[in-house]
Order: structure tokens, then C-alpha cells, then sequence
């Protein structure tokens, strides 16, 4: 029982320092990282809209080139060099999660998530990428998010 409670303390903590990252907009909406075993890993946070068909489509650019990553909008393909060594699952509650197997990126990108036709982007500066292990925390804390939101919206009213 004092675990519990001490374990949930830790969590109002970790909670309350986490909430200005977690309450920024397109930082925790996408997420980039580098797994142990050199993939690259792309969350999406991003919550299909209702009533739509849900459809995803992941892409980068550098530059002024957009390169299509991976997608499910029928009739969209993706560039031919990802087309075998990428895939997307399912996040709960929602979200999609893109794995780029070793691969890395060398020159600064822009990540872009579409869902529903809602696009978010992420500029991704290169040696900037955290291995995923020290964002775990925040994986998890996907469930928590519920928990954490009440704090972004009381860190939103002290804002006023
Ligand atoms: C794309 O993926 C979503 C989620 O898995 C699914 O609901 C949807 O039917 C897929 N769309 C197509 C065109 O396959
Ligand atoms: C990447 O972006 C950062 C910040 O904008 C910049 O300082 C750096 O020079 C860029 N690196 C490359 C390789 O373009």
C-alpha cells in the first residue's frame, strides 16, 4: 500500500515536471528516436477525426523535398526505398507508430504525420536524436497522459 503510494507520488512528480513538454503542441504530438537496435522510431500522437475513414501517412523533407515514408491513403506510394524496410502499428488510445529499420537521419529533417488529413510536423536537428530508452518513460507515460492533462490545462489557466 505505501508503495502504491509512493509510487503514485513519483508519478504526480514526474507528472508535474513532464507537463510543460507533454503541453507542447507538435513536440508530443510526434516523436522521434533511435531504438538500441538502430531503428528509427516515429510516434504520431494524433487523434483521427471523427466520421472520417482513418487513413495515416507518414513523410520527411529536407529542403524543399517531401519523400513519402509510409501510408495507408489508397492510391498514395510510398517512396520506392522505404517501401520494404518500414512499417506502421497501431497506438492506443490512438496514434500510429512508424519504425524505420536502420535507419538514421544525417542531415537536419522535418517529420511530417498526417491522420485524417490533420498534418503535424517535427523538425528533427541531427544529433539531436534521444535514444528511445530515455523517452520510454514518456511511452508510458502515454497512459498517464490522461492523468497529465488536468495539469496542462491547470498549467494553462496559470498562464492567463
Ligand atoms: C489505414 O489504417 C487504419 C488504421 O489501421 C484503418 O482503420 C484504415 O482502414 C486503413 N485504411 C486503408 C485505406 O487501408
Ligand atoms: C541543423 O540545424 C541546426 C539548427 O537550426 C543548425 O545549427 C545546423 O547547422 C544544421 N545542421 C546541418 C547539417 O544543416
Amino acid at each position: 500500500m505505501n508503495t502504491l503510494k509512493s509510487m503514485f507520488g513519483w508519478l504526480l512528480v514526474l507528472g508535474v515536471l513532464m507537463s510543460p513538454v507533454l503541453c507542447q503542441d507538435e513536440e508530443t504530438i510526434i516523436t522521434v528516436c533511435q531504438e538500441e537496435d538502430n531503428d528509427l522510431r516515429v510516434d504520431c500522437l494524433l487523434e483521427p477525426k471523427a466520421n472520417y475513414h482513418t487513413d495515416y501517412e507518414f513523410s520527411m523533407s529536407k529542403g524543399s523535398k517531401e519523400t513519402i515514408i509510409n501510408t495507408n491513403i489508397s492510391g498514395i506510394m510510398p517512396d520506392p526505398k522505404f517501401r520494404h524496410n518500414t512499417f506502421v502499428t497501431e497506438l492506443e488510445p490512438y496514434g500510429f507508430r512508424l519504425i524505420m529499420m536502420s535507419f538514421t537521419i544525417t542531415e537536419n529533417t522535418t517529420f511530417i504525420c498526417k491522420v485524417t488529413k490533420i498534418q503535424k510536423t517535427l523538425s528533427v536537428e541531427l544529433d539531436t536524436i534521444q535514444p528511445c530508452s530515455a523517452i520510454s518513460l514518456f511511452l508510458l507515460g502515454y497512459h498517464w497522459l490522461s492523468l497529465l492533462v488536468p495539469l496542462c490545462i491547470v498549467q494553462l489557466w496559470e498562464g492567463f
